[in-house]
């Protein structure tokens, strides 16, 4: 299996140069499951060229052409629940298993089932295990009908599907207790662009007119918006090891959660209209983050900030407030030299600075992999990641890009 090789700058600030964000997964993601709402694919421009994309595509192809999902692919990746409830309002009857994706907490969808119940499907319970699989089966023959339906914990995913699904539906629908972002509004601006009647994303409240199941016909394309959690991370790792780092294709207001913490935490950042530039400081100190929908600090850069809180003078409290099973990652920085003491599944206290030291790691997630390859370019000596596929499926030619700003990595 391919992994990184990687050798470490021992804390110098050793890279230098321009990169440049990648178009968003999770706002390309559901761009794509809503092609199924299109009587004609539309166009997309800027998608990133990486696995969870690719399998996107082939989960909705044969659907398009009214075949059925595909449940090996569907398996596989978080998002494949996006299309399925178009494929429910669209032909009356869907199976599906329960999804997988990163590794990071129970991750249920319970929050899709009792959606879709609420516009008049029927989900057969108990769920079927396939070759030890979860296959749910849902209906709706008579087509779903518009609801007024609260989430009961705000969910990304769960509102673009339910968005996406009320399209379709016959009647409107109102969505309460939305997740608010950024994702949302794009998706919602591609559909308004092209036919879609949906008044309010980016709040809790969202309406949406149900079209009866007539397809948008439109031809607005999509572009996909810069990566915030990529650009995110990019500003971490400039503010450890870069003597200067351009940061090209960055949205400021979507970065200002991350933004006060480091400039609280000293980091030497200017942000432009569409740029960032970051240099490595001495005298980091520590603080404290606790992970919040957006606009909140957002949990999918936790893990890169845990890298960055072990080169920081005192201490840093992470505290996970979205998933319960996302530090486990913690030990391995601890084998690497950190100092961290998880409190509880939530809670990471985190002392510093410490010097961190090469060594053999496993990517245990897309986040945390691209946490642990900051690791390995800061640490002394050499590192080697595994499982690298979890890095690949949300960042292109990662390794070309940060080779580019001189990082000394390999693909083996
Ligand atoms: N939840 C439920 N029931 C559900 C769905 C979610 O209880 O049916 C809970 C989750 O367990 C979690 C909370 O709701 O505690 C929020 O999860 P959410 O549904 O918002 O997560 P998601 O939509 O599955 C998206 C991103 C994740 C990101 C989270 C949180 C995509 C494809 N994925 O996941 O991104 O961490 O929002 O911001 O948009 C990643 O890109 O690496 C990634 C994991």
């Amino acid at each position: 299996m391919p992994h990184f090789l990687i050798q470490g700058g021992g804390g110098l600030p050793v890279l230098n140069g321009e990169i440049f964000v990648g178009g968003s997964k999770n706002s390309a993601l559901p761009a794509l499951a809503s092609s199924l709402l299109f009587k004609e694919k539309p166009k997309f421009s800027n998608l990133p060229d990486i696995e969870d994309i690719k399998r996107m595509n082939e989960l909705i192809s044969p659907v398009e052409f009214g075949e059925k999902m595909d449940m090996e692919i569907a398996k596989r990746f978080r998002a494949s629940i996006l299309p399925v409830g178009l494929v429910l309002a669209r032909y009356g009857a869907v199976s599906f298993p329960h999804p997988g994706g990163c590794v990071i907490g129970a991750r249920p969808i319970d929050v899709f089932l009792s959606g879709w119940e609420a516009m008049g499907a029927k989900i057969k319970t108990p769920a079927k295990t396939e070759g030890g699989n979860l296959i749910y089966e849902a209906e709706a023959p008579e087509g779903l009908k518009g609801a007024d339906y609260v989430f009961k914990t705000q969910s990304v995913t769960g509102t673009e599907g339910m968005i996406m699904t009320a399209v379709l539906a016959n009647g409107d629908t109102v969505l309460r207790n939305c997740a608010m972002e950024p994702e949302i509004i794009y998706l919602v601006d591609f559909l308004n662009k092209n036919g879609a009647r949906i008044a309010g994303a980016g709040t809790t409240t969202i309406h949406i007119e149900g079209r009866g199941g007539k397809l948008l016909t439109g031809a607005s394309p999509f572009t996909a918006p810069p990566d915030r959690i990529e650009a995110g991370t990019f500003l971490i790792l400039g503010a450890l090891a870069a003597k200067e780092l351009l940061i090209k294709n960055i949205f400021p207001e979507e970065a200002a959660a991350l933004m006060g913490v480091l400039k609280e935490a000293g980091a030497n950042i200017t942000m432009e209209k569409n740029s960032a530039v970051v240099k490595k400081t001495k005298n980091i100190k520590g603080v404290n983050i606790k992970t919040k929908e957006y606009p909140g600090f957002a949990t999918d850069l936790q893990a890169p900030f845990a890298v960055f809180a072990t080169q920081a003078m005192g201490q840093s409290m992470i505290h996970e407030t979205i998933f319960e099973g996302r530090l486990s990652y913690t030990q391995d920085l601890n084998l690497m030299g950190a100092n961290i003491s998880l409190m509880d599944s939530h809670r990471a206290m985190i002392s510093g600075p410490t010097q961190l030291y090469g060594r053999k790691l496993e990517s245990p997630d897309l986040r945390a992999g691209l946490a642990f390859m900051i690791a390995a370019l800061i640490a002394h000596g050499e590192s080697q990641i595994g499982n690298i596929y979890q890095i690949d499926r949300g960042h292109e030619k990662i390794d070309l890009r940060l080779k580019n700003i001189g990082a000394n990595i390999q693909r083996i």
